[in-house]
């Protein structure tokens, strides 16, 4: 996978100003030469020790201050021809863009400044030449012209002829050679003029001196000597002086520079007669260099003027030199401040252009920064924004994962109510058939009724297998619609007669209300058979004996709809309970016809096939009513959903098994059977049948109590506290384990055995049952003989308690309760027996001062003695005060009246008689029978 980033438009826009604004500063830098633009000049020079050329030197610098851009690598080859060509070759391999020559002599460097030449590199020559025109440009004067013009003065000079000498520069440097011919040139047309020697000073000044020196006798005869520059022509001029030679040629010098002991001092001091101007050419070269280099027009031959100083222009010349040298000071010191100027400038340039790039910089990367905190809070807001919605998404996840897990719970729990629907019936059946085998000889009676039992669940196992079944044909799309033209009313009827027997017996109220005795209708006569069926069904469970079901069909008013409405004032159910009430896997606060929410399920989604609504109103202990709606005509059928009419025999085949099913309720189960048996056991069950079955066969045993649902069980078991009680574990309101955990943790109860029947098998349901403190757990389907034998063993098991503790009559001796005994009833006896004992001398103690003490009613203390001790109340308190008596009189330490109100009797007299009618002794018979009396 490939992620391109982009940089956001207005980014870029920004960056590219923020560019702008820092470059701007830097581009007025680039204004400025850059390196490319930078030229560099090398400049070869022959020989640097004399004024002349640090004359050249000096004009350059003047000149190269005019440019910023202009660099010159200087080289000085010390009069070697070698060193220069060396010096030529340093400066190519420094990548100079213009060469500069002054060479030595011709021929020897004339090679390699071709070579420079050729290679591209200008090459300017100055003053001496090279031996070929292979160079770009050449500054200089032309010496043949100056040799000529000195010629033609000494000529002047020496008009009646005589004796010249030569003291010339190196041969082969072109000025020597060009002074020279042009001097000897001048001198043809003057034949008294003889050129006697010429003297090689090689330019320099002690060269000369030692030359003139050795030819001291030559210098003196000659009548003028030509020095090739100034400096040979002072040597010449000190060596004659110092020879002190009278007559003094006549001197002339070339170069005429100003200065101290220079060419036009010497001839105003009358050193020399004349001196011939040869001006260096530096500033020139320098300029001529710039122009090449920058491709600007020159001329290729640059010649010099020169001029002759003598005495009859010295003063002037010398006067306008000393001006021209002072201005030139000026000038120097004006290019030194304009120097110092332009640094300064550069450098406060140089700051300002920081200091605007900074400034630049810093407002370029604020607005960055305002916008990259404005993108920031965007992306926040953004960012939380998805933050949102992704906590919505797992919300709704976490949701639909609970809906999930409910559903599921929900199928388990159906699943699990469906498996315990079954175990009743089958319970019921297994039991008849039990009985069935077990009387030797069954009345036809008992029989009929025992066989009406087995057929009655058989049917109501089958009629759950057929909602199942149906079901399972709803989801699989396999439960077709099949219409037929019909009477509604007539279809109702039918079903409304099924109960009305039942009605009868239980005295309800019963009525169908239709104002026309025809309604035409479209409907799958099997399908609505099971939805009216099962809503009367569930009318005539939960309605009371002597209530009221009303059954009301009609049309609407734009007779579009046909209305059923099925009304009852039973028991009704929550709110809650309401808004689940359709749903399939939805277990109710009571049961309906299955107990699992099934039928009313069904129903709706057979209305919903039929394309009609059903609806549920109910209040809690007011009643339910259903409204059904369906559509008239056949518009809205398919065309394979509608039939021909079907016969009567067709219609319901489950109708004589539902028949069965139809809840007869029995008059008020919750009635007390008087028996003259001792103990008595609470049933607490749910289903009709089996409470009615239980009853039956706890009856021939024991005093039975009977309660349909929890609430009454609790109610029951807290006023009457029976011996034992049996209950069933699901039922509506309060189930078997609350009631179990209700009773065993109240001191009224407590004691009470409890046996806990269900449906629920799995050993941890059993454990469950067993913690709330119940004595025992029974699953259904259970053997009848073997719930028998429980409840005896556990009665028996409290009889046995009892007598343990009655052995211990007094605080004295504490408790020692066997295991299994609830810590409750181990407290209560405690508690009971020291309030006893602590009024035992009260002959008035009344079983309602102790009930009070104990927080308990008059019936429930004497109901929890007896089931606790097998005494009552009054009973034990006597029990006590005579076997606190035995304990007395054995002690002998107090008189027999002492002892009749120490252990609360009113009188001597009454303690002796009741003494007696226990023990047949009397107390004083009782202390002589002793063994301590003895
Ligand atoms: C200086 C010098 C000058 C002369 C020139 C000739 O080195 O000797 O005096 O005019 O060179 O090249």
């Amino acid at each position: 996978m490939c992620i391109e980033f982009h940089s956001p438009p207005k980014i870029n826009y920004l960056l590219r100003i923020a560019g702008l604004l820092i470059f701007t500063p830097l581009l007025l830098f680039s204004c400025q030469p850059s390196s490319e633009d930078k030229i560099v000049i090398g400049f070869s020079q022959c020989v640097d020790d004399d004024d002349w050329r640090q004359t050249m030197y000096f004009e350059m610098q003047k000149e190269l201050a005019f440019y910023d851009h202009v660099e010159l690598i200087y080289k000085n080859a010390d009069a070697s021809n070698e060193q220069q060509i060396e010096d030529i070759k340093a400066l190519r391999d420094q990548a100079i863009d213009i060469l500069i020559v002054s060479p030595n002599e011709a021929w020897p460097i004339t090679p390699i400044v071709e070579e420079i030449y050729h290679s591209g590199i200008p090459v300017i020559v100055v003053d001496r030449k090279i031996a070929s025109d292979n160079y770009t440009a050449y500054v200089g004067a032309d010496n043949y012209e100056i040799g000529n013009i000195a010629g033609a003065y000494a000529a002047n000079l020496l008009p009646e002829g005589g004796k010249i000498l030569e003291v010339t520069g190196l041969p082969g440097s072109t000025p020597a050679q060009g002074r020279h011919q042009g001097f000897l040139d001048a001198l043809k047309d003057h034949p008294g003029l003889v050129l006697m020697d010429s003297i090689n000073g090689q330019w320099e000044e002690e060269v000369a001196r030692k030359e003139i020196r050795n030819q001291l006798d030559k210098a003196q005869q000659a009548d003028l000597i030509f020095a090739f520059n100034d400096m040979m022509a002072r040597a010449t001029h000190q060596v004659l002086d110092s020879a002190q030679t009278e007559d003094m040629p006549v001197l002339l010098g070339i170069d005429g520079l100003f200065g101290p002991r220079l060419g036009i001092e010497m001839v105003n001091n009358g050193i020399l007669d004349a001196t011939f101007l040869y001006p260096t050419g530096g500033d020139k070269a320098i300029e001529l260099a710039v122009n090449i280099v920058e491709e600007q027009p020159y001329e290729k031959e640059n010649i010099l003027q020169t001029t002759v100083i003598d005495q009859s222009n010295v003063k002037i010349i010398k006067s306008q030199a000393e001006k021209i040298y002072e201005q030139q000071q000026d000038i120097v010191a004006q290019q030194m401040a304009i120097k110092n100027q332009l640094a300064v400038y550069k450098n406060q340039r140089t700051l300002l252009y920081v200091v605007i790039g900074s400034l630049v910089a810093a407002i370029v990367l604020g607005a960055y920064a305002l916008y990259s905190l404005k993108e920031k809070l965007e992306t926040n807001r953004k960012l939380k924004s998805k933050n949102e919605e992704i906590l919505k998404q797992r919300n709704q996840i976490m949701q639909l994962a609970q809906e999930t897990e409910e559903a599921n719970q929900a199928k388990f729990r159906f699943f699990t109510d469906i498996s315990h629907e079954f175990r009743t019936p089958i319970t019921l059946i297994l039991t008849s058939i039990e009985d069935i085998l077990e009387s030797e000889s069954p009345s036809k009676e008992s029989f009929h009724k025992d066989i009406q039992l087995i057929k009655k669940n058989a049917a109501r196992l089958l009629r759950l297998v057929s909602q199942l079944l149906d079901f399972r044909r709803i989801e699989h799309g396999k439960m077709e619609l099949k219409a037929s033209h019909g009477n509604l009313v007539t279809f109702i009827q039918e079903i409304f007669a099924a109960f009305e027997g039942t009605a009868n017996k239980r005295k309800i109220d019963y009525q169908l209300i239709t104002i026309d005795p025809q309604l035409a209708l479209w409907f799958d006569d099997s399908m609505l058979d099971k939805v009216f069926f099962n809503l009367l069904s569930n009318a005539f469970k939960y309605t009371d004996d002597g209530g009221k079901i009303l059954v009301m069909i009609e049309q609407d008013t734009d007779k579009k709809q046909a209305r059923i409405l099925i009304k009852d004032n039973g028991r009704g159910m929550s709110k809650e309970h309401m808004a689940h009430a359709f749903e399939r896997f939805y277990r109710g606060e009571q049961n309906n016809s299955m107990g699992t929410g099934l039928g009313l399920s069904l129903s709706r989604e057979l209305i919903q096939m039929h394309h009609g609504s059903i609806k549920i109103d109910s209040e809690k202990d007011k009643g339910t009513s259903f409204e059904i709606k369906l559509p008239l005509g056949k518009d809205h059928l398919k065309k394979e959903e509608c039939i021909e009419s079907v016969s009567n025999t067709m219609r319901s085949p489950l109708r004589g098994i539902y028949e069965e099913d139809i809840y007869d309720k029995d008059e008020v189960i919750v009635s007390e059977v008087t028996t003259s048996h001792d103990n008595s056991v609470l049933v607490i069950e749910d289903n009709t049948d089996l409470n009615k079955f239980l009853v039956n066969k706890l009856t021939s045993h024991y005093q039975v109590l009977s309660a349909e649902d929890g609430d009454q069980g609790l109610a029951l078991a807290f006023d009457e506290v029976p011996d034992l009680i049996i209950s069933d574990i699901m039922m509506p309101g309060t189930d078997g384990i609350s009631i179990a955990r209700k009773l065993k943790s109240d001191v009224r109860t407590s004691h009470i055995p409890i046996i806990l029947l269900t449906a629920r098998d799995t050993t941890e349901q059993q454990v469950e049952g067993l913690q709330t403190g119940a004595d025992a757990y029974i699953v259904k389907p259970f053997h009848t003989k073997y719930l028998m034998a429980r409840v005896s063993q556990l009665l028996q098991s409290r009889q046995m308690l009892r007598q343990h503790y009655l052995g211990k009559a007094s605080v004295a001796e504490p408790l020692e309760m066997p295991e299994g005994v609830n810590k409750l009833d181990k407290n209560f006896l405690d508690n009971f027996r020291a309030i006893v004992d602590q009024k035992l001398s009260d002959p008035e103690l009344s079983v309602n001062e102790i009930a009070k003490e104990a927080g308990l009613s008059r019936v429930q203390l004497y109901r929890k003695v007896k089931a606790l001790l097998g005494l009552g109340v009054n009973d034990y308190i006597k029990q006590l005060r005579l076997t606190k008596a035995k304990t007395l009189l054995m002690r002998q330490e107090l008189s027999i009246s002492e002892i009749a109100y120490e252990v609360g009797f009113s009188s001597p007299a009454y303690f002796s008689t009741v003494f007696k009618n226990e023990y047949q002794l009397s107390p004083s018979e009782y202390i002589r029978s002793t063994p301590s009396a003895t």
